[in-house]
């Protein structure tokens, strides 16, 4: 049977000024798989989000979404800079109005993101996390099939990340289809199909948790994550060392 790939991305890369932040990425993602995408900081996971958000023109490359709705996709970015002055619900009836959301479904996700008590509150005294949520409500309000979040879990404390898993198998259970990043990878390795991990621009690992353990003889991601760093440590020594001795 054919794989349904609802999103394909080919040869997609970025360069700023000098610098080549992504190598040329080749990445498909399936219907219904939730997709993690993780490494450290300055990796470039959101460098390649914002390019397949729209937010940032590729250097080079494509990538194409097959999906129904014309709304492609529901985004999460990074950090979100709401007015502060407006209270949850209002920042969400905000983006309600351009997604068509109805008022039940903006009270429904203030419940289910435990806002609900503060949607009367101003955004600009929530904390990191609670704003993270708001941030997370903005996104479910689009009802698409496809999820994109960057680093998602960034600031949530250990009970909302949990929720936030719950909501990400809420979300699988009806079959919609989920790209997120995380540098905060045991936060998120339970919850993947199938994890991709960049490092210094480039993918180095892309399979389910148990073949990327597997192949790297290894335990969590966190430890796959120091081989690769370790691995480009002495390749940097020895890249020295044989600029050293050649002159
Ligand atoms: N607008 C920009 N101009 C120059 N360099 C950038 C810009 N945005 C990101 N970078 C660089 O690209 C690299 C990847 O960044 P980013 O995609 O934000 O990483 P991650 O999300 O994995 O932490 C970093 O070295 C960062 O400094
Ligand atoms: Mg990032």
């Amino acid at each position: 049977m054919k794989e349904d790939i609802v999103l394909t991305i080919s040869q997609l890369s970025k360069t700023y000024g000098k610098k080549q932040v992504l190598h040329p990425v080749d990445l498909k993602v399936k219907r219904g798989e939730c997709v993690v995408l993780c490494g450290g900081n300055g990796a470039g996971k959101s460098t390649l989000i914002k390019m397949i958000t729209g937010i940032e023109k590729q250097s080079t490359g494509k990538f194409t979404f097959k999906v129904d709705n014309k709304k492609k996709f529901g985004f999460m970015p990074d950090a979100m800079d709401f007015p502060g002055e407006l209270t949850a619900i209002e920042v969400l009836k905000y983006y309600g109005k351009f997604l068509n959301a109805s008022e039940d479904k903006i009270n429904e996700l203030l419940k289910r993101v435990g806002l609900w008590d503060v949607r009367n509150q101003k955004v600009g005294s929530f904390s990191k996390g609670m704003s993270q949520r708001v941030n997370l409500a903005q996104t479910l309000l689009a009802d698409v099939d496809v999820y994109i979040l960057d680093e998602p879990t960034n600031g949530l404390d250990p009970y909302w990340v949990i929720e936030f898993k719950e909501i990400i198998h809420d979300l699988k259970r009806e079959g919609k289809t989920i790209l997120l990043s995380s540098h905060i990878m045991r936060d998120v390795a339970e919850i993947s199909d199938r994890v991709v991990i960049l490092f210094e621009g480039a993918i180095k690992e892309d399979g389910s948790l148990e073949e990327i353990y597997a192949r790297n003889n290894c335990e969590s991601l966190e430890e796959v994550f120091l081989k690769l760093l370790k691995l480009q440590t002495n390749q940097s020594v020895l890249r020295k060392t044989l600029e050293y001795d050649a002159g």
